[in-house]
């Protein structure tokens, strides 16, 4: 085992672009020297490459996930008398996003395994106001789409995946962004492909929406100065299309190198005998997972204590997410109550994010576990 003492960061969103650094200060030249700093040919091209990268044909850039989110909503024409169901473990934005478009949340616990939208839950949460349903594609792994597939065909619902963890990901060899009539990306530094700032896109192959999605992103402007719709300044830079454009053709095999960390931190796990005290994330499937956090579930309750000790030791760890959205201060007018969603609230008990990023090592990995096996094998203090 390595030698203790030294901190592993969560997450290292510098090591994967030092070589790159050469061709990421030339994008920024380029975009300084063409004084096109908003939108423009850079955005253009990014939103074509990953589009194809997604298997799409269309995408449209725009400032963060969130802001993806709310793109795909309002394009839509999702809004008020409209329901839309949604996991309660997620993210604060897939339900933020909801909510403002004017569309009415309605939850569906997960599923144990994979932490993924239950689509038996779902199937139960429709009504004649069901617009659509939000596959989260949580971790990294994606949701269990064949099913709700089916439900949507059979209820005429659109699927819109939140793929803001999860881009590279593939489920029945598909890719993340073809799975759905609209998907919603982040570039959020952490992400598996991050950028150096906010930014995000909605991808699909819809061309009506696409020109939609567009022209909302401007303040609903078209022509300039005339607004056709009520839209808002959701635009991306220039500067994050062009940097983001030097590492797009690397998103495989960060995704690889993610891979490879998290079957190494398997067999440490198993080498440690910590079996039973740490569950791994497993791979369901027709699943490629990419990895975005390696997340598992710590038993007897230790979670919170474990992080503690982590910490201590400076090695990062997060719990993704303590409180699910349907225990939120700001959601209690929705009425729900602890108990509502049982497996989230498990999830949300008992899940630790561990460091994972491409180019971590094999020494980083094994201070990680070693410092999990010392904590969660040690005995029992009792109280004097
Ligand atoms: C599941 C999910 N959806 C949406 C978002 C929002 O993305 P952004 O931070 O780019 O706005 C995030 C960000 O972490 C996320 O994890």
């Amino acid at each position: 085992m390595a030698a203790a003492g030294k901190g592993v960061p969560l997450c290292d969103i510098q090591i994967s672009c030092k070589d790159l650094r050469p061709s990421i200060d030339a994008a920024v030249a380029r975009v300084l020297d063409s004084g096109q700093v908003i939108l423009g040919p850079e955005v253009v091209a990014f939103e074509q490459e990953v589009a194809e990268s997604c298997g799409v044909g269309f995408g449209v850039g725009c400032g963060s996930g969130s802001d993806a989110l709310s793109l795909a909503l309002h394009g839509l024409g999702i809004g008020q008398g409209d329901e839309v169901i949604l996991p309660p473990y997620t993210f604060f934005a897939t339900v933020g996003a909801v909510i403002r478009c004017g569309a009415t949340p309605v939850f569906a616990d997960i599923e144990a395994e994979g932490y993924g939208i239950d689509p038996a839950c779902v199937a139960d949460k429709i009504t004649p106001r069901t617009r659509a349903i939000m596959a989260v594609h949580l971790f990294g792994q994606t949701a269990d789409m064949e099913p709700l597939w089916r439900i949507a065909e059979k209820h005429d619902l659109l699927v819109i995946e939140d793929a803001a963890q999860s881009m590279g990901a593939r489920y029945q060899d598909k890719p993340v962004g073809s799975l759905g009539a609209l998907a919603c990306l982040s570039f959020y530094p952490s992400k598996n492909l991050g950028g150096f700032g906010d930014s995000g896109m909605v991808v699909t192959n819809d061309s009506e929406t696409t020109r939609t999605m567009q022209i909302l992103r401007g303040h609903g402007m078209d022509p300039r100065y005339y607004h056709k719709m009520v839209g808002w300044n959701a635009r991306i830079d220039a500067l994050q299309a062009a940097m983001l454009r030097v590492k797009l053709p690397y998103l495989n095999s960060w995704i690889e190198q993610r891979r490879q960390a998290a079957s190494r931190y398997m067999s440490l796990i198993q080498r440690q005998g910590l079996d039973g005290h740490l569950e791994t994330p497993s791979e369901l499937p027709n699943r490629m997972h990419t990895y975005n956090q390696f997340v598992v579930s710590v038993a007897h309750g230790k979670r919170d204590q474990l992080l503690q000790s982590l910490r201590a030791q400076s090695i990062g760890c997060e719990i993704y997410y303590p409180l699910p959205l349907h225990l939120q201060e700001c959601l209690a007018d929705m009425g729900h109550k602890a108990g509502d969603f049982p497996v989230s609230e498990a999830a949300a008990k008992s899940t630790l994010a561990l460091p994972i990023f491409p180019g971590i090592t094999m020494e980083q990995q094994e201070i990680v576990v070693g410092a999990c096996a010392a904590f969660l094998r040690a005995p029992v203090r009792m109280a004097a």
